[in-house]
């Protein structure tokens, strides 16, 4: 086999997802309830109004999907306030990172990112033999400041995403401004924003105005986060039309299902989920930072739903101890974290339960 495979193939790590709840329970012969805070799914559920639309839909699934996904393309491109050829949908944002190096990263060609950050940049970047540089994060923080410093006329992409996942954290407007305006023309900056909905409205940083501005930017979202549809695997980017043109290029025909298209539209229109899932995680942030505290377990302030805590001893071990007591967390020791774990914000039941879980095993 190692002849057969491209060389750049045995370089890469393969990406280890969260624990499906099903797994689990076959693994560790485990009748009881498993509460999944692994992936930084919405412990809400999917909007009802996107559950009704899939339940309408679900006859009709013989048929193949819009292959331009125009519906929603229209509906995004009003509300962000750009035109629809600026708009791409993927098969979850995890595809359109894949595209995006595919299209546009040529072997030696410099990426560079936070350290830590979301591993599908770095994955995709490997296979298609670029130089991935990690930037040491400061404070828990993407350091922008170290990021500029490595930009040469050879860097291709710039990957941030913003909040960092695993460390939660946010960088500041003003960095993501120095940081685009500082690219050197023949660069892409991606902007990967999976949770975006959940950030401090006052803070946000208006990554599409560059877009609009014309410059060499992509946007990546995702209805995987609070939109509770990461089982149907659809995101999206807003870039500028040429860079849409070239990803339409590499694209795979149909690569967004009929169902996945017809739920995420009907979530747009369900604010009052959004709204419910962002009130959720704002009241159950605040509910386990005290939490933490009266352990004197150390965490990262989060901008999103998931915080990453130090456990102070093997990651892995303290997610094997919590397994077996029927709750999935993310070690991070594939970050370079080993004795960090990440913790989706759960329901109230489900984070009382993590706490009891936790106390045990620290
Ligand atoms: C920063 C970031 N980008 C992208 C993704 C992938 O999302 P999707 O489900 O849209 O592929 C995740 C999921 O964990 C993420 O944290």
């Amino acid at each position: 086999m190692e002849k057969l495979a491209r060389p750049s193939v045995w370089k890469i790590k393969p990406y280890i997802p969260g624990k499906p709840i099903e797994e689990v329970k076959r693994e560790l012969g485990i009748e009881g309830e498993i509460i999944k805070l692994a992936s930084n799914e919405n412990p809400l559920g999917p909007s009802p109004k996107a559950i009704e639309a899939l339940k309408r839909a679900v006859e009709e699934v013989h048929l193949y999907p819009d292959d331009t996904c125009y519906y929603l393309k229209k509906k995004l491109a009003s509300r962000l306030g750009v035109e629809e050829n600026m708009i791409f949908v993927g098969s979850g944002s995890v595809e359109i990172i894949h595209y995006i190096t595919t299209a546009f990263l040529n072997p030696g060609e410099r990426v560079i990112m936070g350290k830590p950050s979301f591993i599908m940049g770095k994955i995709e970047s490997q296979i298609m033999e670029g130089e991935v540089v990690e930037v040491e994060a400061k404070n828990y923080t993407t350091d922008i400041d170290g990021m500029i410093k490595e930009m040469s006329e050879r860097t291709k992409i710039v990957y941030l995403d913003n909040p960092n996942n695993p460390l939660g954290s946010m960088v500041k407007k003003e960095d993501v401004e120095k940081l685009v305006k500082s690219a050197p023309e023949d660069t892409i900056v991606v902007i990967d924003e999976a949770y975006h909905e959940y950030i401090d409205r006052t803070k946000t940083p208006d990554s599409v105005g560059y877009v609009r501005e014309g410059r060499n930017v992509i946007v990546l979202r995702t209805f995987s986060k609070i939109y509770g549809l990461a089982g149907l695997r659809i995101g999206y980017a807003i870039s500028k039309p040429e860079i849409i043109d070239v990803l339409n290029r590499v694209r795979l025909p149909f690569n967004v299902g009929r169902l996945s298209q017809i739920a995420a539209l009907a979530a747009l229109d369900d604010e009052e989920h959004v709204e419910r899932s962002r009130k959720l995680v704002e009241k159950e942030r605040e509910f386990l930072y005290q939490e933490f505290e009266k352990l004197e377990i150390p965490y990262i302030r989060s901008e999103t739903n998931f915080i990453t805590i130090d456990t102070g001893k093997d990651g892995q071990e303290v997610f094997k101890e919590l397994q077996r007591r029927g709750v999935i967390v993310r070690p991070l020791t594939p970050y370079g974290l080993p004795t960090h774990i990440r913790i989706t914000i759960g329901t109230h039941e489900q984070n009382i339960k993590l706490m009891e879980a936790l106390r045990e095993v620290l």
